[in-house]
């Protein structure tokens, strides 16, 4: 399992990328649209729209790049909305929500054994890696890294995720396709028991 997990890591290459430096400031006030459903603190209140507070800014920047250009992810929601952004502006807007104080929500008490034993553990059986092993045990993940937060994301988001990683739906997470290998061998249960665990951790 650890060599499993290693050449994945080997095979992404945590070479970060050359990109604009964001300004946090500037991006506030670019964000306006965006606030109306990630919440303008970047806390959604929905739970299918992703809370944006907090998360790494390279990782942003790399998703608004994609679903810009509809390469690996389309966010239907996001239709349009990119398109007449440069690449300044994207940077800036990822600065802002970054920046931003995240909130956590709850875990079913039902599901959080088995949520955090995959969570921090894995699955030999199943061929599962431990998320930590990428996310971090407490779910911040890793920004150089490009690894997302997954730390008190709205479980229902977190769940669709993995469902469109599983049906290769969503497949942006890069050649060595870390994430769609890993959802690939989770059963509906388990991913409603790591998106809940994920719910509440903090
Ligand atoms: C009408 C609602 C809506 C608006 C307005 C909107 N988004 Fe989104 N956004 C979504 C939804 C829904 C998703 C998740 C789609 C999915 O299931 O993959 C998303 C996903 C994202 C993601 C990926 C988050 C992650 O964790 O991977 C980023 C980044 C993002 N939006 C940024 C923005 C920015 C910046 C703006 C403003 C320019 C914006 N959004 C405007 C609905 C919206
Ligand atoms: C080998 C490293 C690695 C492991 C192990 C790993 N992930 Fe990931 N995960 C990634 C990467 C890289 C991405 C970002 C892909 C991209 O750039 O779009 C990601 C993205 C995600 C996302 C999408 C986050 C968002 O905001 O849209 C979720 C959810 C997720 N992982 C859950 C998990 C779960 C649950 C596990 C354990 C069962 C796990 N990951 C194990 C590397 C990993």
């Amino acid at each position: 399992m650890k060599r499993v997990l290693a050449s994945l890591l080997l095979a992404l290459g945590l070479v970060g990328q050359v990109q604009a430096q964001g300004d946090p400031q500037a991006g506030r006030g670019k964000a306006a649209l965006c606030g109306a459903c990630h919440g303008m603190d970047g806390n959604s209140p929905v739970p299918n729209f992703p809370k944006l507070a907090g998360q790494g800014e390279p990782y942003l920047l790399k998703q608004l790049r994609e679903i810009k250009a509809g390469s690996g992810r389309k966010v239907f929601e996001m239709t349009g909305m990119l398109d007449a952004r440069d690449e300044q502006e994207l940077a800036d807007i990822a600065a802002y929500f970054a920046m931003q104080k995240p909130l956590s929500g709850y875990a079913d008490p039902a599901l959080v054994e088995r949520g955090e034993q995959l969570f921090r553990g894995g699955d030999m059986a199943l061929g599962v890696p431990a998320c930590s092993g990428c996310h971090a045990p407490d779910g911040v993940g890793n920004g150089p890294a490009r690894f997302p937060r997954l730390a008190g994301q709205h479980s229902a988001y977190t769940a669709k995720q993995l469902n469109d990683f599983r049906d290769g739906v969503r497949s942006n997470d890069g050649d060595a396709m870390p994430m769609r290998a890993i959802a690939a061998r989770l059963g509906k249960r388990d991913i409603e028991a790591l998106a809940s665990y994920i719910q509440g951790l903090h």
